[in-house]
């Protein structure tokens, strides 16, 4: 055991098995992620039974890797950590079984992580490595009289700056949108005797965004991920050509138990919640598919899925105008755009209600629909109309990954919080209440 505050993390809950190095919770010594996206893109989802096959191949191999990019060996770490749900049940175990046999056999304590906490600390962590990148080019190194300040966060000097895990976060209490292919929650995030506590505020009765992104593009016969690809299309469409719009979500129907029985609506109890934080995506993801009838687009979707996913083809999301066209009419294009901007529209007027009307001082936006080119840039506008302070994960850490893990794992080990030797993953485990 070392006395670095080396944790390795283990995230394996849906559709990548990651791997990854964090020193006291503040800065990335190594992250490994395989990605599954090739094994399920053909099927326009991830299918559970292929996740749970494809993790149990990469867990091992994943996990070397992030040792050896990190120069270290399993006699280095302090504590292994592991996604413990929610999830996909037969992917969780397998991380689960795993990290429980690695610590067992290195004597080492084991941290079980929501992966919803994973995703909030992913913010929190990219801002501890802004902070020692700053500090390093703040403090010169002055040598035999010498300015290094400009270079300075490239040598080691910068590593020594490792500032002490919950020192200077964002402005407390902070509202975090977690918003990914599985989740759309709001949490009041407050750090708390040394650990963190999360007060769910809001999220999904049905879809959660970026299922439904993935479930447009797969109607409109793009590939998966679906959230990249509508991305990059909508940035040649016009937002304003179909007026898509969301209903008001009235208490009624989710307090008389009418609530559809979605993977979502297990990860979290609804009684409490305030009406004006919750979401619900199942609607705009039918009026998209009524707009694709009523105007005969299905049977041109569907050749382009056709070419898209024939043997060996490359399709990536278009870059330019013109790579957009060369795949789809501009009928599609202001569909896309119409169907990003009243997402983003509605993730921002309930996450800046919610802000507003419980004191929340910052904003923070993680998970993979974090990523959005157009959320990231109107969610900051806003945010600096308003004068609140927002953060978001790099690119990297916006997806799954397990640095955030690893992260997140760091408050509760110096607390001295460790999973049992029965931990199992729960594909409903919920964060705060
Ligand atoms: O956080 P994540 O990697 O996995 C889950 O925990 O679900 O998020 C994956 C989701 C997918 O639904 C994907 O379509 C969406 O994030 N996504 C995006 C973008 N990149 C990924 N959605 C919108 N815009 C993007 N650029
Ligand atoms: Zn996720």
């Amino acid at each position: 055991m070392s006395t670095r505050g080396l944790i390795l993390g283990i995230e394996s809950s849906c559709d990548e098995t990651a791997a990854a190095v964090v020193e006291r919770g503040a800065r990335t010594v190594s992250s490994v992620v395989a990605s599954q996206i090739a094994t399920h893109a053909r099927y326009g989802g991830v299918v559970p039974e292929l996740a749970s096959r494809e993790h149990l191949r990469a867990i091992v191999p994943v996990v070397r890797a992030a040792l050896a990019q990190a120069r270290i060996t399993l006699a280095d770490l302090d504590a292994i950590a592991v996604t413990a749900g929610p999830g996909l049940a037969g992917a969780l175990l397998v991380g689960v079984t795993y990290a429980k046999a690695l610590a067992f056999a290195q004597g080492l304590p084991l941290v079980a992580v929501n992966h919803l906490e994973g995703h909030i600390h992913a913010v929190l962590l990219n801002e501890h490595e802004q902070e020692q990148a700053l500090q390093a080019v703040e403090e010169p190194i002055v040598l035999k009289g010498h300015d290094f300040s400009r270079a300075a966060n490239t040598t080691k000097k910068s590593r020594a700056l490792a500032p002490e895990a919950n020192s200077p976060s964002p402005s407390e209490p902070a509202l975090a949108l977690v918003v990914s292919g599985g989740h759309t929650h709001l949490y009041l995030v407050r750090p708390a005797h040394g650990t963190w506590t999360y007060k769910l505020v809001g999220r999904t009765l049905d879809d959660a965004a970026g299922e439904a992104y993935d479930k447009v593009a797969k109607l409109l016969g793009f590939g998966y991920p679906g959230g990249p690809w509508i991305d990059a299309l909508s940035r040649f469409g016009n937002p304003k050509a179909v007026p898509f719009a969301f209903s008001h979500i009235k208490p009624k129907v989710y307090l008389a138990g009418k609530v559809p029985r979605t993977k979502a609506a297990k990860t979290a109890p609804i009684a409490d919640l305030d009406p004006r934080f919750l979401f619900s995506f199942s609607g705009i993801k039918t009026a998209v598919l009524r707009y694709v009838e009523l105007h005969i687009l299905r049977e041109e979707a569907h050749d382009r899925a056709a070419r898209l996913f024939a043997p060996n083809s490359e399709a990536r999301p278009p870059q330019t105008k013109e790579e957009a066209l060369a795949l789809c009419p501009q009928q599609i294009l202001d569909l896309a755009a119409s169907f990003q901007c009243a997402v983003v529209g509605d993730l921002m007027k309930k996450s800046f209600a919610a802000a507003e009307s419980l004191g929340a001082r910052s904003i923070l936006v993680t998970g993979g629909v974090a990523a959005n080119r157009e959320l990231r840039g109107r969610f900051t506008a806003e945010a600096a109309r308003r004068g609140l302070r927002i953060a978001f994960p790099t690119l990297a850490l916006s997806t799954d990954n397990a640095a955030m893990i690893a992260a997140a794992a760091w408050p509760r080990f110096q607390a001295g919080e460790f999973a049992e030797g029965s931990l199992s993953g729960d594909p409903s485990l919920a964060l705060g209440r």
